[in-house]
């Protein structure tokens, strides 16, 4: 099909292996051209041509043509729409107003089919149709809207589709976590519940930005990590136990014997030889704490740091223990000021128990703190390191505790105050010499 732009910078983009963005808005740019559902399109039908049209010739003249932000929005939310205004409007004025809409995705991604038409039709009827699911925010991303179509979405979801916006700007972006206890056996607390529960008791954060800079919760039911949450969220919430993992011996005979695939037979349709328990499990332990004493596999749990490498190895013969809870760990972010990190042990063990108030404190303290000290566009991390993580354990009122400590002279910020020596830093010098010789 002919689109109103010549695009041949990005049509070139096409002819690599991998699926193309330019194909995608080719397809959807000929949808609406053609119009099988005769929708009353309420913006421009060529927006996506005009897209396209604008991303050539930001690459022909290596110039972006999008003006900064601006503010834009429903009545009483200040976060969930991120501003787009092209500044080639006469050019592509199907692009004019382009903004984005965050939409708060389910827990665990579960959707009816009969939802994800809503969504999709709606969206075709009073934006571009083109969206993503889903964004690493985790939302569902609608992309390419005009100002005027904001709040006839807006009320469309929240009052016909009970679907609320997400997160945007320096707000609580819309919690995050893994499926969790719904399909996974490796889960140490039900993820979805906590998100769930967080995501309403912080409404007023989620939707009213009021923080120094952006903050996200995800949340993790086992240090497998399927949402990343360690080196995406401000606070990571991850499931973990403190008691002994479960061994069945008779499945890890059946494992040595070769009855059982590894890995849950995900790496198999390749010879990689017969399984070697010693080789793929055992040698890998990153805490070197599991041994063989005949057929039967030994772990020291006080060594073992809940990697669950031998779990996902061998998932019938090893389970995680039943003392279930989760870790909080505080401060990832991807760079904006200094470089990108992952977050540091705060709490190495929580019960996870309703209504969740040893969870609230702790977000609550490291808030008020965040709140009064950080700087505009601070991330909580960034904090962490100019102030310290000392300032953070008084702040939260939490002791320093060896799990904190990485490893020896890794990262030793945490010392002793004043008042808690005996005499304080200045010492009797006379007093002194009366125990010690010269
Ligand atoms: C068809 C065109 C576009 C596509 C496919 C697209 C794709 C996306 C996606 C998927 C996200 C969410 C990322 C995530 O959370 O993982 C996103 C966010 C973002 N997009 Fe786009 N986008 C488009 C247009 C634009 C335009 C026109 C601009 C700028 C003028 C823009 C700037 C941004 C920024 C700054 C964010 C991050 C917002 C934040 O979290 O602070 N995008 N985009
Ligand atoms: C309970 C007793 C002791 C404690 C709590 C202690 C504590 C420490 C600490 C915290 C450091 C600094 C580690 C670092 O740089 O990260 C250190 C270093 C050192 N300690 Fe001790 N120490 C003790 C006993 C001793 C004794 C008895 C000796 C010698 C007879 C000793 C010799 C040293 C030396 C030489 C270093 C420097 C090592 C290096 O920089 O490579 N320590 N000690
Ligand atoms: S993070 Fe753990 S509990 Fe959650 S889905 Fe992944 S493996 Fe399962
Ligand atoms: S979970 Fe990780 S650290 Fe613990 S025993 Fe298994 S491999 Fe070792």
């Amino acid at each position: 099909m002919a689109f109103k732009h010549e695009t041949p910078l990005l049509d070139q983009l096409e002819s690599g292996p991998w699926p193309s963005f330019v194909s995608d808005l080719k397809r959807q740019a000929t949808h609406r051209k053609e119009n099988p559902d005769n929708v009353e399109y309420q913006i421009d039908t060529d927006c996506v041509e005009d897209i396209l049209g604008v991303v050539e010739l930001s690459y022909k003249e290596k110039e972006v043509h999008w003006k900064h932000g601006g503010i834009v929005g429903v009545f009483g939310y200040g976060g969930g729409v991120i501003g787009r205004y092209c500044d080639q409007p006469e050019q592509f004025p199907g692009v004019a107003h382009f903004h984005t809409l965050r939409v708060n995705q389910p827990n665990g991604k579960y959707y009816t089919t009969d939802y994800l038409r809503r969504i999709c039709d709606l969206w075709d009827f009073r934006g571009s149709g083109v969206m993503n699911m889903h964004g690493s925010t985790g939302d569902i991303i609608f992309l390419g809207t005009r100002t005027e179509q904001l709040e006839e979405i807006f009320y469309e979801m929240t009052h016909k589709m009970d679907q609320d916006l997400g997160g945007s700007g320096s707000n609580l972006r819309t919690p995050s976590c893994c499926l969790g206890e719904s399909r996974c056996e490796w889960a140490c607390y039900n993820t979805q519940e906590l998100c769930y529960q967080l995501t309403h008791e912080y409404q007023d954060e989620l939707h009213r930005p009021a923080f120094p800079y952006k903050f996200k919760f995800k949340f993790d039911g086992c240090p497998n990590g399927c949402v990343a949450a360690i080196a995406r969220a401000d606070m990571s919430f991850l499931g973990t136990w403190r008691d002994n993992i479960r061994i069945d011996q008779e499945a890890v005979k059946a494992y040595v014997g070769g009855e059982l695939p590894p890995n849950g037979g995900a790496h198999s349709g390749r010879d990689w030889g017969p399984f070697d328990i010693q080789k793929e499990v055992i040698d890998r332990c990153p805490t070197q704490c599991m041994w063989m004493e005949g057929d039967q596999l030994k772990i020291n749990d006080k060594e073992c740091n809940r990697c669950m490498h031998c779990i996902n190895v061998m998932p019938r013969a090893l389970r995680p223990g039943e003392d279930k809870g989760l870790s909080i760990l505080v401060g990832a972010k991807a760079p904006i000021l200094d470089g990108a990190q992952m977050s540091s042990m705060l709490v190495p063990f929580m019960k996870v128990e309703e209504p969740y108030d040893d969870i609230k404190e702790v977000i609550e303290n490291i808030w008020d703190w965040w709140m009064e000290e950080g700087k505009n566009r601070e991330r909580l991390g960034e904090l962490i390191k100019r102030q310290g993580f000392q300032k953070l354990l008084d702040m939260t009122g939490l002791k320093a505790l060896a799990q904190h400590v990485q490893e020896p002279r890794h990262n030793p910020y945490i010392f002793w105050r004043e008042e808690e020596v005996p005499g304080g830093f200045s010492q009797d010098i006379t007093d002194f010499r009366k125990r010690h010789q010269r």
